[in-house]
C-alpha cells in the first residue's frame, strides 16, 4: 500500500516543495492550508495521482480529526512563520504554532508519526565561538522561536515523533518568501544593486528549500532508526554573519554595494553556529550550496514583480 502522509502548510514556501519530492518519492500527499496569503503554489499538483487537498484551519479540531483519517505519518508545516509576523499577532501565532499542534498530538493515534519542523532559532545568541549541537541550551527569544519551541518539547513528548531543527531556508519555490535572509539579500542585489546589513556580527546558518524537503522525505523513510531524536539541518559551509553573507551575494551581482549600518535589530537577536553532524551520521547531508542557490534566486528574481520606479 502506498503510505500516505498528511503534510499541514502545505501551500506555503517548504510544503510547495515538499509535496512535489513525497509525490515524486512515492507517497501520497494529504496537503491541508487555509491559503493565507492567497497562494495557488499547489495547482500543478491538483492532477497528479495520490494528491489531495483540504482547505481549512489547523486550529479546527473537526478538520484536523478527519485530515488524520487513513494516514501513516504527519508534517505539521501550518504555522505562522518568522519573528515579525509572529511579534504583530502574539495570539495567532501562539494558536497556530502551539496550540494546534498540540491538539495534533493528541488527536493522532500513536501509530502515527510526527516529523516536527522546528527552527534553530531556538538556540538563541549564543557566545562566539562556541558550536551548537542538539544538546546544547535552548534560549527562545522571539515569541515565534518560543511558540516553536513549546510546540517540539509536546510533540517529543508524546512519542512516535522527531523534530528537525532547520536553519534559515533559501531557493526558489512556487510559494516565494523574499522576507528570508539569503532570500531577501538577493532580491535587494538584484533589484536595488545594494543590501543594507544591521547586526552584520550575528552568526546564522542556512540550507536550500530543496535540501530539507529531501531531509524531512529521508526522515519518514528511516523513520524506524530516527524517530525520538532530534536533529539540527544545516548547511555546516554556511555558518556565516550576515555581514559575510551579504559579501557573499554581492559576489554574485556586479556592482552591487554592501553598506552595513545599524538601522534596526533582529527581534529575536539570534547568533549562532551550526552543526549538523548528528544528522549526517543518520545519512543525511545537505548538498546544495549557497553559491548555487544565489545564481537561482537570480534567475527567479528575473521573473518576479518589480515596481516601475525601481532604480535597477
Ligand atoms: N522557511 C524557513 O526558513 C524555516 C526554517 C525553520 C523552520 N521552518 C518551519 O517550516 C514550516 C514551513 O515554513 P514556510 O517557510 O514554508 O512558511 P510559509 O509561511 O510559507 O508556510 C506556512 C503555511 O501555513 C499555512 N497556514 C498558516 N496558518 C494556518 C492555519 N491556521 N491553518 C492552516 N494553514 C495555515 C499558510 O497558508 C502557509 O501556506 C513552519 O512550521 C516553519 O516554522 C521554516
Amino acid at each position: 500500500m502506498t503510505p500516505r502522509i498528511l503534510v499541514t502548510g502545505a501551500a506555503g514556501y517548504l510544503g510547495s516543495v515538499l509535496v512535489g519530492r513525497l509525490l515524486d518519492g512515492g507517497f501520497a500527499v494529504r496537503a491541508v492550508d487555509a491559503l493565507i496569503y492567497g497562494q495557488t503554489s499547489l495547482l500543478h499538483y491538483c492532477g497528479q495521482a495520490g494528491f489531495e487537498f483540504v482547505r481549512g484551519d489547523v486550529r479546527n479540531e473537526d478538520l484536523v480529526q478527519q485530515s488524520l483519517s487513513a494516514v501513516d505519518a504527519i508534517v505539521p508545516l501550518a504555522a505562522l512563520v518568522g519573528a515579525p509576523v509572529c511579534s504583530r499577532d502574539p495570539w495567532s501565532a501562539r494558536a497556530v504554532n502551539f496550540e494546534a499542534i498540540a491538539m495534533l498530538a493528541r488527536l493522532r493515534s500513536p501509530s502515527q508519526l510526527i516529523v516536527f519542523p522546528n527552527t534553530n532559532s531556538i538556540y538563541g545568541h549564543t557566545a562566539s565561538g562556541s558550536v551548537c549541537t542538539e544538546d546544547s541550551p535552548l534560549a527562545p527569544v522571539s515569541v515565534y522561536a518560543q511558540t516553536k519551541y513549546e510546540a517540539e518539547q509536546t510533540v517529543l513528548g508524546a512519542g512516535n515523533s522527531l523534530s528537525l531543527r532547520m536553519a534559515t531556508m533559501f531557493g526558489a519555490s512556487a510559494r516565494m518568501r523574499t522576507d528570508l535572509l539569503v532570500n531577501d539579500f538577493v532580491y535587494s542585489a538584484c533589484t536595488a544593486r545594494s543590501i543594507v546589513v544591521f547586526d552584520h556580527t550575528f552568526r546564522r546558518n542556512f540550507v536550500h528549500v530543496r535540501d530539507a524537503a529531501d531531509c524531512i522525505t529521508h526522515c519518514l523513510e528511516n523513520a524506524g532508526d530516527m524517530a525520538g531524536g532530534v536533529y539540527n539541518l544545516g548547511l555546516d559551509e554556511s555558518n556565516l554573519t550576515k555581514g559575510e553573507l551579504a559579501m557573499r551575494v554581492a559576489s554574485h551581482v556586479p556592482g552591487c554595494h554592501v553598506e552595513l549600518a545599524q538601522i534596526e535589530t533582529d527581534p529575536d537577536r539570534r547568533s549562532y553556529t551550526i552543526s549538523s553532524a548528528a544528522l549526517a551520521g543518520k545519512g543525511f547531508v545537505a548538498r546544495r550550496s549557497l553559491d548555487a542557490g544565489i545564481e537561482e534566486l537570480k534567475t527567479a528574481f528575473e521573473m518576479w514583480p518589480r515596481s516601475r520606479f525601481g532604480n535597477v
